[in-house]
């Protein structure tokens, strides 16, 4: 069944307060709910409507009288009261039985602990509730529970009451003092412990912070609480929202569907974004946890004082508060190179996942207008795309003029539930602009084309860039009107300096280097004058926009931005250009060749590139290693018509063999002046020696001879953190050396660190030396289960989704397995098997043989009797599109 964003109508009843009763028992807890009620004078309707699944109705009574069940309609998932009172108080009793809630939505159990998830529609697996985002409500919680069970008893808010209760009971009672929707309550009852610390806002108040683990995770604390309190403090200098709790809570739970929950004061984690320590975690998970720690906690203002009116407006929160977080990271490091690291990290993600998404199947705006199953939508789209659109306003109206933005929306809208037009109105009326075109990016799926053309007057000294745009068709809308894009360019001389810019009728600085262009025609020309030489244009710097940007650049042209572009994500992008347009060549020949390598050539000119790159000391190491690393199989099959990923892995691993025999002595050279010895530290300089360091390892260990092997076999055994312990594993692993002997000494050494045995399954999975078979026996390993999500994605993900040579293999056995396990996690776990779901959205674009393969598997899974929705939708709009 299709809901659509048409069919809003506001709720005919308000809540005013909800009071809830607890007695937690795994498998069976008594929820006593007592909601205050009133009619919503915006409704005409007077038919209370209650949400509820997968709990039992005890006892229900308004305004103090039992209701007999000729008084309301249950149906499925609906309770209903027609023609109720103005006001309503509304006593609800249910049973649930959260041990046996493997789903991990609602109430359930994690390794003995109650913890809860509500976002999107997870409450009404808890009570009967209107369970939509516009129902805001204040909440006081009492929780009660075995005691030597469950000494930690927490909810939203604040604590006000706690005690015995007799027969080694106990119960802690909370208070929320802000109106929230349903989908932020959150409750822990738990075996845990806490890091805890007073910290003083800046405008001199003092609030508690906390983060909870399990006993063992003490250990593991120290980055998460800097983080916090990090965050904190950048929210309040970089927009002035100050925190507005006296409490705020950090919970970690190794069951989890995602990556954390922005509950109100009590936010829910994810082991993987909170645990740390040099031992265990990688520069990539302590970049995780800021950014996750910090995106959760930026919630608090964008998301939780001001909400979504619908689940439609998803990005209105999801966008903006990634957006916050990736300018937290940004501003963390804290130097323009470091930012423009991060910019290059968003360019790949968007490439990687978020582009094929808009070309696919599951393709929707960033604020859909239908859904069946709400929690599909949790996307690539909705966050990170919805992050560009919003950073989009802050090119357009500039960090100021994005702040006067923000500024306007809280004093609208704070305690409200809006929709994202409420947040383009607020960014247009600050500061004066009209952005009405602009609600084509929330309205229109697919990503936008944007081709440049340029001609030079030497004689009028005039450079004109011509641009145009298309956007191809996508589910439902065949047509599409322009885009309001920002398309930032520079021009470099012949000597590789920017050249100070007059554009003809624009309004930029005097001397700026880098200008706006708004193109909002289907095809618009722009004048740069005294333009002296012929320049070379930088076009789209910083990823100005979520485009594909098309431009007949000459090898040239890419060397010369390669090697000069002040803008570093422009300096990436054409060695990223120069990459392709050779991987796709020799793609072509090795399938010409019936998948063979030999004969291929990889030219000098591109090798002394990388060579200067990679030698130039002057460059941030860690953009040197973005600069060094190929586009992914991923990303090469997004530019194929027809996808042999065969071809592509041996093409692939051609140019990286290549390039590690040509630059031997470089890589090494840079491999031994990027160590980092001493104390393990997380920050930007350093993990970018590591990065840039093992990234040259990985080169000289696609063919390794016995010297190379010793390097990694010796880093592994001396490495002093998990960076550069598993790195040297991989590299291993990959390289089809003999690894047995060191993934078994690295599981022993961290058999009772899950995240870290993830990392184990996680890294074979990936390896193109393993195959289908291999995964399944992985499988029978005694550590492995599907009921946790972290281990089931570990090794089925990265397998189906980060092997494609494997999983493409040419007998459709992946895709069979795939099938299997999308079946048997459904009945776990439906969330968790969507997304699995997901690995087949782009099975057009194979060669007909294999399309015919994952055609069956995705018709062995549709063809189910007992599927949940949200399997579904994934597998027949697949079907479908
Ligand atoms: N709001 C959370 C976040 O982005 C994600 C929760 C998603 N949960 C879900 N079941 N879809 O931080
Ligand atoms: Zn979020």
């Amino acid at each position: 069944q299709t809901i659509f964003r048409k069919d809003y109508t506001p709720p005919a009843y308000l809540v005013d307060t909800v009071e809830l009763g607890f007695d937690l028992d795994p498998d069976r807890t008594v929820v006593a709910n007592r909601i205050t009620m009133r009619q919503n004078p915006a409704s005409k309707s007077r038919d209370i409507v209650l949400h509820g699944e997968e709990i039992e109705l005890v006892a229900l009574r308004l305004n103090g009288k039992t209701l007999a069940p000729t008084e309301y309609h249950l149906n499925g998932s609906t309770l209903t009261i027609r023609k109720a009172p103005a006001k309503a108080v509304l006593e609800i009793e249910t049973l649930c039985a959260p041990v046996q809630n493997t789903s991990l939505s609602g109430l359930y159990v994690s390794n003995g602990n109650f913890f809860t998830q509500c976002e999107a529609e997870g409450f009404r697996r808890i009570t009967y509730f209107p369970d939509r985002p516009d129902v805001m409500a204040k909440y006081t919680v009492m929780l009660r529970a075995d005691k030597a069970a469950y000494p930690v008893l927490l909810s939203n808010g604040n604590l006000i009451e706690e005690g015995e209760l007799g027969d080694g009971r106990h119960y802690a009672k909370w208070e929320d003092p802000f109106k929230k929707p349903s989908y932020l309550f959150a409750l822990v009852a738990a075996r845990l412990v806490c890091q805890e610390e007073r910290y003083t806002l800046q405008s001199g108040r003092e609030v508690l912070l906390q983060v909870w683990v399990e006993e063992g995770n003490l250990d593991k604390t120290d980055y998460a609480m800097q983080s916090l309190k990090n965050s904190i403090r950048w929210d309040e200098e970089r927009f002035g929202l100050e925190l507005d709790l006296d409490r705020f809570m950090i919970v970690a739970v190794g069951d989890f569907n995602m990556g954390a929950m922005e509950n109100k004061g009590l936010n829910i984690f994810n082991t993987k974004f909170v645990l740390a320590n040099p031992r265990v975690a990688t520069d990539i998970d302590y970049a995780g946890i800021e950014a996750v720690v910090g995106h959760e906690y930026f919630h608090n203002w964008t998301g939780n004082r001001v909400t979504c009116r619908d689940w439609f407006q998803l990005s209105l929160k999801e966008g903006l508060t990634v957006f916050r977080d990736q300018e937290f990271s940004a501003d963390m490091i804290g130097t323009d190179s470091g930012r423009a690291v991060t910019r290059i990290d968003q360019v790949r993600t968007l490439r990687q996942a978020q582009f094929p998404e808009d070309a696919g199947p599951m393709s929707h705006p960033v604020r859909p207008d239908s859904f069946v199953e709400i929690n599909n939508f949790y996307t690539v789209t909705v966050y990170e795309k919805g992050a560009e659109v919003v950073r989009m306003y802050q090119t357009l109206v500039g960090r100021d003029g994005f702040r006067k933005g923000m500024d306007l929306y809280f004093k609208r809208h704070d305690g409200q539930a809006v929709e994202c037009d409420d947040f383009r109105a607020a960014m247009a009326d600050a500061n004066g602009r009209d952005l009405r075109q602009f609600e084509r990016w929330y309205s229109q799926a697919g990503t936008p084309i944007v081709t440049a053309r340029t001609r030079y007057d030497a004689v009028k000294r005039n450079f004109d860039i011509i641009l145009s745009q298309r956007c191809p068709a996508s589910a439902g809308q065949a047509d599409k009107l322009p885009f309001h894009i920002p398309v930032a360019v520079g021009l470099l001389s012949a000597s590789g300096k920017d050249l100070p810019l007059t554009l003809e009728g624009g309004k930029h600085a005097k001397g700026a280097t880098t200008v706006v262009l708004e193109l909002t025609e289907q095809e618009q020309i722009f004048r740069f004058r005294h333009v002296d030489e012929r320049p070379t244009p930088s076009i789209l710097r910083d990823f100005s926009a979520p485009v594909i940007l098309e431009y007949d650049y000459t090898d040239d042209e890419l060397l010369h931005l390669f090697s000069h572009d002040s803008d570093p994500v422009n300096r990436w992008e054409a060695g990223q250009r120069l990459a392709m347009e050779r991987l796709l060549k020799l793609t072509a020949q090795v399938a010409a060749a019936g998948g063979s390598d030999a004969g291929l050539k990889l030219d000098a000119t591109f090798i002394n590139a990388q060579r200067a790159v990679l030698t130039d000391d002057t460059l941030d190491p860690a953009f040197r290693e973005l600069a060094l690393i190929l586009p992914s199989e991923i990303i090469i099959a997004e530019q194929m018509d027809v996808v042999d990923p065969q071809a592509i892995h041996v093409a692939r691993q051609f140019m990286r063999r290549t390039i590690g025999a040509a630059l031997k002595s470089e890589l090494l050279a840079q491999y031994h002046a990027n160590q980092t010895p001493g104390a393990y530290s997380p920050d930007a300089l350093s993990a970018g020696k590591r990065a840039l360091k093992n990234l040259c390892l990985s080169y000289l260990m696609v063919a390794p001879d016995m010297a190379e092997l010793k390097l990694a076999q010796q880093q592994f055994e001396k490495a002093g953190n998990m960076t550069d312990r598993s790195a040297a594993l991989v590299s291993m692993i990959h390289s089809g050396a003999e690894a047995g002997p060191y993934l078994k000494a690295f599981y022993q050494d961290f058999e009772h660190e899950a995240l870290v045995i993830d990392k184990w399954f996680a890294m074979q999975a990936a390896a193109p030396t393993t195959n289908v078979a291999a995964v399944r026996k992985l499988m029978q390993h005694p550590a492995f289960t599907l009921k946790n999500p972290n281990r089931a994605r570990s090794l089925i993900f990265n397998f189906t989704g980060a092997n494609p040579s494997q999983f493409h293999a040419a007998d459709g056995s992946a895709y069979e397995f795939w099938a299997e396990f999308v079946i048997k996690l459904d009945a776990i776990n439906p969330q968790v098997a969507a997304r699995l779901a997901r690995g087949m959205d782009r099975w057009r674009r194979y060669a007909p043989a294999l399309q015919a393969k994952m055609k069956k598997a995705l018709e062995k899974v549709a063809g189910r009797a007992k599927l949940s929705n949200d399997v579904l939708e994934v597998v027949t709009k697949a079907l479908a599109n």
